[in-house]
């Protein structure tokens, strides 16, 4: 029998225990936690997410900001030294991508590293390769937190990951590789210029996509008995949302799968809103 890995039961109960524990704080007159979102440009599936990242950190007592740049880069940066400045905002992000016209790289640099709720930043980056993390990208660490839930434990097993993005694919690739109690996993990194990319999918006791197109893996590139780990929230032709891989032809074959919606795309809210505690808790003095 194929499991369904399950994270959206998974990310509300991660965001209820959330809730408790913020409470406990503001209840014995701690301040509340503050979650910052900034959005550039028009991408109306970010508007989506945004609404949902919004929503969920409100119920989990956490008080949001949210502001909207039209235009230029400058205006963004503005927003970013408020941010910097404000000590009601504990942890922030800036939604991703943005328009073309700014420099992301740029703009990530300037995210105070004590609040970046994303773990963009090149020095919380880099402390992931120094294998001393302060915070973890949130949907690496959603996928672990499948892994670990589900006792599916990558040390010494092969994982391959298709998609080398700066939010995905790389630092989930270091994070697995590490000397971390989640990690100590042999991976393979296999992205757009890796030819026959089934050759090493098959060969995957887990195989992670973050490719971001629709239904693009199937039982002809994924053996029977891997564990699928599904990052794609994609289209499909009639609109519907799908993952990279095609759940109703691989879900009876994997030994394990996340499905679309439903897995690992509500375990990065949850992870964000954990990142902007753990941020939040590391500024109160006891
Ligand atoms: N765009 C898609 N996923 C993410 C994410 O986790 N954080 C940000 N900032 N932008 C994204």
């Amino acid at each position: 029998m194929t499991h369904i890995l399950d994270g959206k039961n998974l990310a509300n109960h991660i965001l209820r225990q959330l809730a408790e524990e913020v409470k406990q704080y503001t209840d014995n007159h701690y301040p509340v936690p503050g979650l910052g979102i900034i959005t550039a440009g028009n991408d109306p599936a970010g508007k989506v997410y945004i609404k949902s990242k919004l929503k969920k950190a409100a119920a989990a007592g956490f008080a949001t900001f949210h502001v909207h740049v039209e235009h230029s880069e400058d205006e963004l940066i503005d927003v970013i030294k408020r941010y910097n400045a404000d000590p009601s905002i504990h942890g922030y992000i800036v939604q991703l991508p943005l328009p073309a016209h700014i420099d992301t790289n740029r703009i990530i640099e300037l995210i105070d590293p004590k609040k970046d709720a994303d773990g963009f930043h090149p020095l919380n980056l880099g402390r992931i390769m120094n294998e001393n993390p302060v915070v973890f990208p949130a949907t690496p660490a959603g996928i672990i937190e499948i892994l670990k839930y589900y006792d599916i434990d990558p040390a010494s097993k092969h994982v391959v990951i298709a998609g080398r993005s700066q939010i995905v694919g790389k630092p989930l690739a270091v994070m697995l590789a590490s000397k971390f109690p989640f990690g100590n996993a042999t991976v393979t990194l296999i992205h757009s210029r890796t030819p026959q990319p089934e050759k090493y999918i098959r060969q995957a006791d887990i195989f992670i996509s973050a490719v971001g197109r629709p239904k693009v893996w199937n039982r002809m590139h994924i053996a029977e008995n891997t564990v699928v780990i599904d990052v794609g929230i994609n289209r499909d032709e009639t609109g519907k949302l799908c993952g990279d891989v095609d759940f109703e032809d691989v879900k009876s074959i994997a030994k394990a799968i996340t499905p679309v919606p439903g897995g690992v795309g509500p375990m990065t809210v949850a992870m964000l809103l954990q990142n902007t505690w753990s941020l939040y808790k590391s500024t109160i003095k006891h």
